[in-house]
């Protein structure tokens, strides 16, 4: 079965979808939940779900992000993960990094990409008038929120929304589809869902 690492910030409720729905259907093994913050929510309820977790915080590397990278690698190998998923993990990674799981590291972020890379997406989409907004797992590369793209979910924009009524919106979907493309993704399936 196929080893998946997942990398969080957070809350980690996409994380949680992850772990569940492989724990509860068996199409792949959550190894490991690791996050650059040690307080980050999501630790605890990985553990809660029997997953080995891991803190490494970034705050004493500085800018050196390499350095940074290198430690958080240690776990990460030893977990000899398959897949690794990026799970609103909030640090860019180094080219280094991303080439040495090239091919099998995926990221959800909250925007419909190529549109709005990057943070505040949701108020970008609502500056812009946009009719609907949404989310996209893609395969990661060394370019940010770049990849080629393995899903895609939309939500329209509501009269009186704001960025947090909007991103709600958007992370319910976001639960949806990052299931969806890992369920196929393991299977070696890189057709896009689209949701
Ligand atoms: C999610 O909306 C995810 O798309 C976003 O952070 C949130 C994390 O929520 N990711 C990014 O913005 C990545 N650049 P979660 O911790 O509850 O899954």
């Amino acid at each position: 079965m196929k080893r998946v690492a997942i990398l969080i910030s957070g809350g980690g409720s996409n994380m949680i979808r992850l772990v569940e729905t492989m724990q509860a259907e068996g199409y792949a093994a959550p190894v490991l939940v690791a996050s650059n913050d040690p307080t980050a929510a999501g630790l605890a309820k990985a553990a809660v779900k029997g997953v080995p977790t891991v803190a490494v915080d970034h705050r004493p590397f500085g800018k050196d992000r390499a350095a940074f990278e290198a430690e958080l690698l240690q776990p990460l190998l030893a977990a000899e993960p398959d897949v690794l998923c990026l799970a609103g993990f909030m640090r860019v990674l180094t080219p280094g990094f991303v080439t040495r799981f090239s091919g099998r590291m995926l990221n959800i972020h909250p925007s419909l990409l190529p549109k709005y890379p990057g943070l505040h997406t949701h108020q970008r989409a609502l500056d812009a008038g946009d009719a609907e907004a949404g989310c996209t797992v893609h395969e990661v590369t060394p370019v940010l929120d770049d990849g080629p793209i393995l899903g895609q979910a939309r939500v329209p924009v509501l009269p009186g929304d704001d960025a947090d009524t909007l991103a709600a919106r958007v992370l319910t979907m976001e639960h949806q589809l990052y299931p969806a493309v890992l369920r196929r993704f393991v299977a070696g399936d890189r057709t896009p869902v689209l949701l």
